[in-house]
């Protein structure tokens, strides 16, 4: 998500930013902007909204921006749509600090509203402008230069971030500081760069420093300290990169799909961190009001492909929660059946992209009927964000892989979010239980990073299986809905035929697919249905099937059954889509990479489907 460069030394800065700017490009942007300083000159900001072409166009490829030192960045809204004016960098209101930002500052609104009442005025939506006015206040304030502005900004703030900051009285210089988000430093000879990503300086040097969370930098030509956050200096030791161009956008990951899996634990995190206020659940942003929520008498949860097997899963969290009606459809059917929708309902459409054609014809399908809709969007600014009554991002952060894994996550945790919302304000849940069970929506994304460590057990599993022609997916309930997202994970990206099944239904024709040696894939997260899956598991068993079960520890006893088990920790039933969706998605992708297949971009797939 964004990505920002930085350079001082002997030569003209704006090319070697826009060059870097250029390299983070796959992390996905709508905006991007520099910042340059020609010696004790004022800083000069160029920005532009859309691709870096026009960034190119207005700097004359940086000719029009002379200087040594400066700063870039390209965004990807989080706050504020795409737009020139929330594109960065940013400055404090009268030029003294400019600076560019990643990450997402939670409690933006808090500060920005105590620096309101010490009197400064912001003309963007974004939490980088805060930021950067709240270190111009702590460095004019306690007057104990950059290092000690920016170590009291880092103590206020909460939330991740990466910062590369210039401060006028300080020419040929630049401050960074980082927590959680990627953030590394290169030097060679009288010059000194700061980037998000490696690919952004590996044209001018494989010597890095890595910051660590919670640490400051100061960078001049050719020279870079580091400070913890007491103001000290730290001792670092110098690295050398050995990856190729390629591989380092991947951050060393073999492909895009692997690293969005490794970075769904953050994705989820963050979604949850943007609603969450004091152990509650806060929809203000959402826009979503408790009176428009006590009214509700049915949902309907519209999107195309993963997001629409979100909305299964989604289903059973909101009617068994917050006991109001949910009906799931798919964008393309919804927008042509002529849905009779009652007036007290309200349309959630769920789309990574904003820009799915059906589900954006669905979403005008209900605002013409004068239905009350809510989007669930990763992309901000979107066309779906722009249209909908309300909208809850999800901050998975730009996906690359055509095959969506972190996206999928974040949307089920805002759909659990939401599920809980409702059946607090309903009154359907005690206070208690809605403590309780927000509470265990934190432990997930350790839970999911916990999956992921233990993923080469399922490398080994899904090796000896790449050359299957069939494999079934059976699960009840909601573990039907993890089987559908499953099932297509395995499907778009090994070409493996594979069907998801309600575990029930199997016996009216699908089991006579059944042969000896047939993979089929058991989901059985689910204590009431346990006991009717192993049922359903020995039946396809004893048809020769070879049986792979999906559990949480403790579900022991199913090892008398399934040849191959995969344990998720326990988590409150409602959740564990969020976990048992993780070994699906590596199964899908290790099969698809020991077939020697283009795993982020299968044939005849597209990521946005702009066309009906
Ligand atoms: C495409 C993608 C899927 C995605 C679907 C809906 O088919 O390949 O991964 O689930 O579109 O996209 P949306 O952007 O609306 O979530």
């Amino acid at each position: 998500m964004c990505g920002i460069v930085g350079y001082v030394g002997m030569k003209q800065a704006a090319p070697i930013l826009l060059e870097g700017l250029s390299k983070l490009e796959y992390r996905g942007y709508d905006s991007a902007g520099i910042a340059v300083r020609d010696g004790e000159k004022d800083v000069t900001i160029v920005k532009a909204k859309g691709r870096l072409k026009g960034l190119f166009e207005k700097t004359e490829e940086g000719k029009a921006v002379p200087g040594t030192c400066g700063i870039g960045h390209t965004r990807w809204a989080t706050h504020g749509e795409p737009s020139e004016t929330n594109a960065h960098p940013h400055r404090s209101d009268d030029g003294n600090v400019t600076a560019v930002h990643n990450g997402i500052i939670e409690n933006y609104q808090e500060l920005k509203d105590k620096l309101l009442r010490k009197g400064y005025t912001f003309y963007s939506q974004t939490d980088t402008e805060v930021v950067t006015k709240l270190v111009d206040y702590y460095y004019k304030k306690y007057q104990m230069g950059p290092i000690d502005a920016i170590a009291k900004t880092m103590v206020r703030v909460r939330g991740s971030y990466a910062l590369a900051v210039m401060f006028k009285e300080h020419p040929g210089e630049i401050y960074c500081a980082r927590k959680e988000s990627p953030m590394i430093i290169g030097v060679r000879d009288g010059e000194s760069f700061v980037a998000s990503d490696v690919p952004a300086i590996l044209k001018y040097t494989r010597n890095v420093y890595y910051i660590d969370n919670l640490e400051m930098v100061k960078l001049s030509a050719g020279q870079v300290t580091f400070y913890n956050l007491d103001g000290e200096e730290v001792q670092k030791e110098m690295k050398e990169i050995t990856w190729n161009a390629e591989a380092a956008e991947k951050g060393g990951f073999e492909h895009f799909m692997m690293k969005e899996i490794h970075e769904q634990p953050r994705a989820v995190q963050d979604t949850l961190n943007s609603v969450w206020k004091d152990g509650r659940i806060d929809l203000e942003e959402v826009g979503l009001s408790d009176e428009e929520i006590r009214k509700l008498s049915r949902i309907y949860i519209v999107a195309c492909g993963s997001a629409w097997h979100v909305g299964m899963a989604a289903q059973y969290v909101i009617e068994d929660l917050a006991k109001v009606p949910v009906r799931v459809e798919l964008a393309s059917e919804f927008r042509y059946r002529k849905p009779i929708l009652e007036k007290d309902s309200m349309v959630i459409v769920i789309s990574q992209s904003g820009e799915t054609a059906d589900t954006l014809a669905a979403l005008r399908e209900a605002k013409n009927r004068g239905i009350t809709t809510l989007a669930i969007v990763n992309v901000v600014g979107s066309s779906i964000a722009r249209e909908a009554d309300h909208v809850f991002y999800t901050m998975a952060g730009p996906e690359i892989s055509v095959a969506t894994t972190k996206a999928y996550s974040a949307q089920l945790i805002a759909c659990d979010c939401l599920a809980l919302q409702l059946a607090y304000v309903r009154g359907e849940i005690t206070e208690e239980t809605y403590i309780n069970l927000i509470a265990e929506l934190q432990t997930l994304p350790g839970k999911i990073q916990e999956i992921i460590s233990d993923k080469e057990r399922i490398q080994w599993f899904a090796a000896k299986f790449a050359n299957v022609q069939d494999v079934f997916f059976i699960g009840r309930g909601i573990d039907y809905a993890i089987c559908l997202e499953g099932s297509l994970k395995m499907k778009e990206i090994s070409y493996i035929h594979s069907e998801a099944y309600a575990a029930g239904e199997l016996k009216h024709g699908t089991i006579s697919l059944i042969e000896d040696g047939t993979l089929v894939i058991s989901c059985l997260t689910q204590n009431d249905l346990y006991e009717k899956m192993i049922s359903n598991m020995v039946e396809v068993k004893s048809r020769g099937a070879y049986l792979m079960g999906l559990t949480t520890y403790g579900h022991y006893s199913i090892e008398d059954t399934a040849e191959f088990t995969v344990y998720v920790p326990k988590t409150d039933e409602h959740f564990t889509p969020s976990l048992a969706v993780v070994p699906l998605q590596l199964m899908g992708y290790y099969i698809s990479v020991a077939r020697g297949l283009d795993v982020d971009k299968p044939r005849n797939l597209a990521k946005s489907v702009t066309v009906e």
